[in-house]
């Protein structure tokens, strides 16, 4: 700072003016580095101080020689020279208040943080992990998908359990036991069931068509109902093999239910799910419990049927089996109802009949989505997951 005493050449209002704004700059320049209470104060000592004060010292000697109508101009001039001063003083303190308030805020921040990851071994100021929003498995979209076009004809959804008895699995459905039929369904059994007679002994089911049944024994007819499910066959797993795989069956028992029906409802499925340009055509086929049965293949959908690598050439997709409910199927549905006490007649074959269907889920999917290797369905591999979100 400047402690000479200034002098005045003249004293009209420009000369004061040019003359006091030196001083208001000066002032500035200082209040800038007021940053702390000590130079606060040797501050406010140098300009108000009341002897040797900068502001006394100046005025005294500019008064002084002042004329005496130049007094009054001079007094307004240093009242505000004051003023200024003093607001420069007042926003010093308030500006290193503020400071000290945030420093203490962040010191307290950090001590709360640096305990936080002490406590927890957690550093919560690292940027948080991005979950992408889930979306259904590609197999459950499929599933739901051939629900969804038998929902539309009428058919409700019904479950069953995956731990399931040989009577309902089996024996009910016309394979009896100790019959080659059972070799087609390799089955995995439950433990320590010996004890028990054969028809009450554990296993995983191997498709959905114990559901035929236990939808049978609880409701007469008539009956619409879709059944998917994960079914579990003692399968070696290759490319379109997996020991635990997931089916959709579907039945429908009513008076006058004919091959017919049944031929019409499956092409309405297939072309509702692969497009309205695919054919289907029936092949015989053999199943314990339908008769007679059948294997339904759809036209190649990659080829139209012309002929490639995907239908081996022959221009025709295998996708279900099905057929008309076996009487033995209903005999057994009768004899089980009878058994727990309910009214044994409403499945009597010569007043109704029915269809039964069954397909392989992961198959539809692979041929939908392009898929060559089954097991990418169950890798867990985002990489092929993501594909479908
Ligand atoms: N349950 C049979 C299977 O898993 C498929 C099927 C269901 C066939 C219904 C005919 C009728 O191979």
């Amino acid at each position: 700072m400047n402690d000479s005493i200034p002098q005045l050449a003249t004293h009209d209002e420009p000369a004061l003016d040019a003359a006091f704004h030196t001083l208001a700059e000066e002032v500035r320049t200082e209040a800038a580095a007021l940053t702390t209470p000590e130079a606060q104060e040797s501050f406010r000592l140098q300009w108000l101080g009341r002897k040797g004060g900068r502001l006394k010292l100046i005025s005294e000697a500019w008064l002084k020689s002042a004329p005496g109508d130049a007094r009054k101009l001079l007094g307004v001039r240093f009242n505000q020279l004051k003023g200024q001063i003093e607001k420069a003083l007042e926003s010093a303190t308030q500006q290193q208040l503020a400071n000290r308030l945030h420093k203490n805020a962040m010191a307290s921040m950090e001590g709360i943080l640096r305990e936080l990851i002490a406590e927890n071994g957690i550093d919560i100021t690292l940027p948080g992990a991005v979950r992408a929003p889930g979306i259904p498995h590609p197999l459950i979209e499929t599933m739901h998908a051939v629900a969804r076009v038998f929902e539309h004809l009428g058919y409700s959804v019904n479950l069953g359990p995956q731990v399931e008895t040989d009577f309902f699995n089996f024996e009910a459905l016309n394979f009896p036991p100790n019959h080659p039929a059972r070799d087609t369904q390799d089955t995995l059994l439950i433990a320590h069931q010996g004890a028990k007679p054969s028809r009450d002994r554990l296993l995983m089911r191997t498709h959905t068509s114990p559901v035929q049944i236990r939808t049978m024994v609880e409701h007469a007819p008539p009956i619409r109902i879709v059944i998917p499910g994960k079914v579990h066959r003692n399968d070696a797993a290759d490319a379109t093999h997996s020991p635990i795989f997931h089916q959709v069956e579907g039945l429908a028992v009513d008076s006058n239910i004919t091959f017919s029906d049944l031929k019409g409802t499956l092409d309405h499925a297939m072309k509702a799910l692969f497009g309205h340009d695919v054919k289907t055509r029936f092949f015989p086929s053999f199943f314990p419990f339908t008769e007679p049965s059948a294997d339904v293949q759809i036209s190649c959908i990659f080829c139209g049927g012309r002929g490639c690598r995907k239908c081996k050439h022959s221009g025709w997709i295998e996708l279900l089996g099905c057929g008309m409910v076996d009487p033995a199927v209903f005999a057994a549905v009768t004899a089980e109802r009878t058994r727990l006490g309910l009214d044994p007649t409403p499945y009597d074959p010569a007043r109704i009949s029915g269809f039964a269907f069954g397909m392989g889920v992961e198959r539809i999917a692979m041929i939908l989505h392009g898929v060559s290797d089954i097991g990418h369905f169950y890798s867990g591999d985002m990489r092929f997951l993501q594909q479908f979100a």
